[in-house]
């Protein structure tokens, strides 16, 4: 019998991300910024779980109530056979509600993920909660140009991309993303969730939680750094700020230094004014017509919308035409 867990992708050394030198990269720039992929490492992700349940952190309760509400209608649209590709996997609970909508033999699993250890334990979860699920991960970037396991055929090869994870792209990225996602999944769709403008106090709480779940998670980055790469700085250096930016319809997190100071990284040292921030993350916020247009641009098709009572956050259909 075949394994139902196939493995894919690189596992040498450099397929890791290089957060070494993207680090140098985004210290030695004005201002300084970095891609909140750095984030998630082992404890990063447990704090991104945390995050998760947190009261204010509204986005993962709503979208997942969607998905309970609503899986058989979004699987309805992916038609009777399926490769589902989920872009930046993580713990695999989203796609559960999918998976059991969806008859065994008629799909075959594709987590897309950068941490290959987190993937493999999540995999291993899924494969014991789903014995017969065809589970094919792969390792990568899934900004990158990757590949994919050809898709079985007769099946056609759907996207599923949750959590507003997308909200960390600009605008341009989002478009190069979506672009490289409507020619991977052509003849197939898309299934993405967004997180939608709504008040600013609201979006404001969910990044500055009471329980200081978002700034340990924040500030993980640089202890990362502490731990990986031997940087060095003053441990009450940096503080969380996380704000709404109305112009670009974004939160921005920052890590702000507390007071002029220097942080040491390898041979190279990098100074901070006092108040100066270290960029780590933006998270886009849209309206689901913007989206749409932002979709249709990139070559896809707007299909059925499903948004929540308070109209906080959507799950998009979106088709993606043959090529
Ligand atoms: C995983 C990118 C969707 O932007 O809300 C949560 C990450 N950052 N709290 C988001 C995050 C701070 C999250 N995404």
């Amino acid at each position: 019998m075949k394994p139902a867990i196939e493995w894919r992708g690189p596992h040498a050394p450099a397929a890791q991300a290089p957060f070494a030198a993207d680090l140098h990269a985004a210290l030695a720039r004005t201002p300084k910024s970095i891609s909140p992929k750095y984030f998630y490492d082992a404890a990063g992700s447990r704090l991104f779980e945390q995050i998760c349940e947190l009261p204010e952190y509204y986005p993962t309760r709503t979208e997942l109530a969607l998905l309970q509400a609503h899986a058989r209608d979004m699987t309805a649209q992916f038609g009777p056979q399926v490769q589902l590709v989920e872009y930046g996997a993580g713990a695999l609970l989203k796609v559960r509600l999918l998976l059991d909508a969806l008859p065994r033999d008629a799909v075959q699993f594709v987590p897309v993920d950068i941490s290959g250890p987190h993937l493999l334990a999540a995999c291993d979860t899924l494969a014991a909660d789903h014995p017969g699920l065809a589970i094919q991960p792969v390792v990568a970037d899934f900004s990158r140009p990757h590949d994919l396991p050809p898709c079985p055929a007769g099946a056609r090869r759907v996207g599923f991309f949750p959590g507003s994870s997308i909200g960390n792209f600009t605008p341009d990225e989002a478009d190069a993303f979506l672009r490289l996602a409507a020619e991977e999944l052509a003849g197939g769709g898309l299934l993405l969730g967004i997180d939608l403008v709504k008040d600013a106090a609201v979006l404001h709480a969910a990044y500055n939680d009471a329980a200081g779940v978002t700034a340990a998670f924040n500030l993980n980055l640089l202890a990362r750094a502490r731990r990986e790469l031997a940087a060095e700085f003053p441990a009450d250096g940096f503080e969380h700020l996380a704000f709404w930016n109305p112009a670009y319809r974004r939160i921005e997190m920052h890590l702000r230094a507390t007071r002029a100071l220097q942080l040491r990284l390898g041979s190279e040292c990098y100074p901070f004014q006092e108040g100066e921030t270290l960029h780590t993350e933006h998270s886009h916020k849209y309206t689901v017509t913007g989206f749409q247009a932002l979709a249709a641009r990139a070559g896809f098709r707007p299909g059925q919308v499903w948004v929540d009572a308070r109209c906080w956050f959507a799950v998009l259909w979106l088709e993606a035409p043959d090529r």
